[in-house]
C-alpha cells in the first residue's frame, strides 16, 4: 500500500476519539494500513505530543486490555498533533509545512486523506482554507499519491445548504474524491441487506406490493442526548439519522436491482428510490408523522429549556413507483427509549381470510444481536387438524454470534477508512442521494415547526 497520511480535522472530538482513532489502532493491529503512514490530528486545544497521546489514552473507546501495551504504544508513535483554529490562517500553513516535511522524509508524494469531523459549521471554513494552501490538489505525477476527502454527516441542514456544499466540494474535488460518510452503510449487517436479497431469490421474486404489506424500520436508542445537547439540538431526530441512517436503510431495502453491484450502479439505484419517495404536505403531517421529546431534554446541558427539538419520530411514508405502489414504509427513531435496537421488519400479506396479525415477518436485525429471522406459522402438535386455526408462531433465526467464524464483525469505520484507501465508495453516498433525502426531510422539518410535540416518559416502550 501505497504511504499515506491521515489528516483528521476535530480530533478532540467525540467521534474522533470514540470511533476514529480506534478504528485506525484497529486496522494497524490488523496490519491493514500502509507500512509507511501518519496520523495528523487538527484541533483548537494546545497540546504536546505528549499530553495529546495522554489526551487519547484517557478520552477514546479503547478497552483496558483490548490490545497489547506494545501495539497501542507503537500505533501512538505514528500519530501526532497540530494546533490551529478551523478560521484562521496560521494553523493551516503549520499543517501545510508539517505535510511537505513528511512527504520530504519519505522522499515522495504520498496519499493524503483529509476527514473533516467537526461540526458542520465549520467544513465551508476548512476546505476554503485547504484551497488556499493547495491541499485539495493531489501529487503531480501519475505514479504519485492521491488526495481524498472524507466528510462525516450531517451533510448540510437542508436541500439548499448540502446543495451549496456540494457546490464548493466539486470546485475542489472531483467526485472519486469525495467520500460522504454514512456510517451504516458500512455496518456489516447493512452491507448484508443487497447480498440477502438479490441472492435469495425465494425472496426477491415476493419483494412487491404484491406480497408485502407494510415495511418497518427503526433505529431506537436509549442512550439521550449524551453530553452532545448543543450539537444534537441544532439538528434533531430527523436531521441527525432520519435524513441519512433510516433513509439508506429504506434504500437498500427497496431499490431496484442494480444493472451491476458497482459502486455507481448502486448509489444510482439507491439514489433513485429515495427521490421516488412521496412528499409528504403540511396537512398530512398529523396522520403520518409523530414527533416526540423525551421529558427532561429541556434540562440537558447544551439545550435551550424551550427547545422545540424532536428526540423521536416516526413517518408512514410511501414510495411513488410500480413494486412499491400503496405499501407504507414506517420510518421510526429515537433517543431515550426502552432499548437499543435497529432492525428492518418486512410484514408479508395474510391469505385471504386470515387475520392481518398472521402473517410472516421477515427481521433484518442491524444491531445489536446482528442477524436475520423468519417468522412462520406451524400447527399446534395435538389433536387438532391442520384446517383449524390451532397454530402457532415459531422462528427460523440466523444470528451471526452464533456461528464463531462470522462472531467477529467489522467496526463501520474500519470500514470505512479501509474502502477509503483502497478508493471504493460503494458505501458512501453520492450527491444524488444526498440530496435526494434532502428534498423528502427539509419540508417535513420546515412544516413540523407548526406540530406540538409528543413528550414521551424517558424508557418509553411506544410512543
Ligand atoms: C450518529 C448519530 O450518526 O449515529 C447519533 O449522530 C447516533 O446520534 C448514532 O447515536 C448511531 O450510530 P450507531 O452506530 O451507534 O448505531
Amino acid at each position: 500500500m501505497y504511504p499515506t497520511i491521515f489528516i483528521i480535522f476535530g480530533v478532540t472530538g467525540d467521534l474522533s476519539q470514540r470511533k476514529l482513532i480506534p478504528a485506525l489502532l484497529s486496522l494497524y493491529v490488523k496490519k491493514m494500513l500502509p507500512r509507511k503512514f501518519s496520523v495528523i490530528g487538527f484541533s483548537r486545544r494546545h497540546f504536546s505530543r505528549e499530553d495529546f497521546r495522554q489526551y487519547i489514552r484517557d478520552n477514546w473507546s479503547v478497552k483496558p486490555g483490548q490490545y497489547k501495551e506494545e501495539d497501542i504504544k507503537h500505533f501512538l508513535d505514528y500519530v501526532s498533533y497540530e494546533q490551529g483554529f478551523f478560521d484562521a490562517p496560521e494553523g493551516y500553513k503549520n499543517l501545510t509545512a508539517k505535510l511537505k516535511s513528511i512527504d520530504d522524509s519519505w522522499g515522495q508524494c504520498s496519499n493524503k486523506l483529509f476527514h473533516l469531523a467537526t461540526s458542520p459549521d465549520f467544513y465551508e471554513k476548512i476546505l476554503d482554507a485547504m484551497a488556499v494552501n493547495g491541499l485539495s490538489v493531489p501529487c503531480a505525477g501519475d505514479n504519485e499519491g492521491w488526495t481524498r476527502i472524507l466528510i462525516e454527516k450531517p451533510f448540510g441542514t437542508d436541500t439548499d445548504t448540502a446543495k451549496k456544499l456540494d457546490k464548493k466540494l466539486a470546485v475542489l474535488f472531483d467526485e472519486d474524491q469525495i467520500f460522504r460518510i454514512d456510517h451504516y452503510l458500512a455496518k456489516e449487517s447493512v452491507q448484508n441487506l443487497l447480498t440477502f436479497r438479490f441472492s435469495n431469490q425465494i425472496f426477491e421474486s415476493l419483494w412487491n406490493n404484491e406480497h408485502i404489506e407494510k415495511v418497518h424500520i427503526k433505529l431506537l436508542e436509549k442512550v439521550d442526548a449524551d453530553g452532545r445537547g448543543a450539537f444534537y439540538d441544532n439538528f434533531g431526530a430527523l436531521k441527525d439519522v432520519g435524513q441519512n441512517h433510516v433513509l439508506q436503510l429504506l434504500a437498500l431495502i427497496a431499490m431496484e436491482r442494480p444493472k451491476t453491484f458497482n459502486a455507481l450502479n448502486i448509489r444510482k439505484e439507491r439514489a433513485k428510490i429515495v427521490s421516488h419517495l412521496r412528499p409528504i404536505a403540511k396537512k398530512q403531517l398529523t396522520s403520518q408523522t409523530v414527533r416526540g421529546q423525551y421529558d427532561g431534554y429541556t434540562r440537558e446541558e447544551g439545550v435551550p429549556a424551550n427547545s422545540q427539538t424532536e428526540t423521536y419520530f416516526r413517518i408512514k411514508s410511501f414510495i411513488d413507483s410500480a413494486r412499491w405502489k400503496n405499501v407504507p414504509f414506517y420510518l421510526e427513531s429515537g433517543k431515550g427509549l426502552y432499548e437499543n435496537r435497529s432492525e428492518i421488519d418486512v410484514y408479508f400479506k395474510v391469505s385471504k381470510g386470515s387475520a392481518p396479525e398472521r402473517g410472516n415477518i421477515l427481521t433484518f436485525r442491524i444491531q445489536p444481536d446482528e442477524g436475520i429471522k423468519i417468522r412462520f406459522w406451524l400447527k399446534t402438535p395435538g389433536y387438532g387438524h391442520a384446517a383449524t386455526n390451532e397454530t402457532e408462531s415459531k422462528s427460523l433465526k440466523f444470528q451471526y454470534a452464533d456461528v464463531p467464524a462470522l462472531a467477529k464483525l467489522p467496526d463501520a469505520y474500519e470500514r470505512v477508512f479501509h474502502d477509503a484507501l483502497e478508493g471504493n465508495q460503494t458505501l458512501f453516498t453520492s450527491s444524488d442521494e444526498v440530496i435526494a433525502a434532502w428534498k423528502f426531510i427539509t419540508p417535513i422539518a420546515e412544516n413540523w415547526k407548526d406540530i406540538p410535540l409528543t413528550v414521551y416518559k424517558k424508557g418509553a416502550k411506544e410512543i
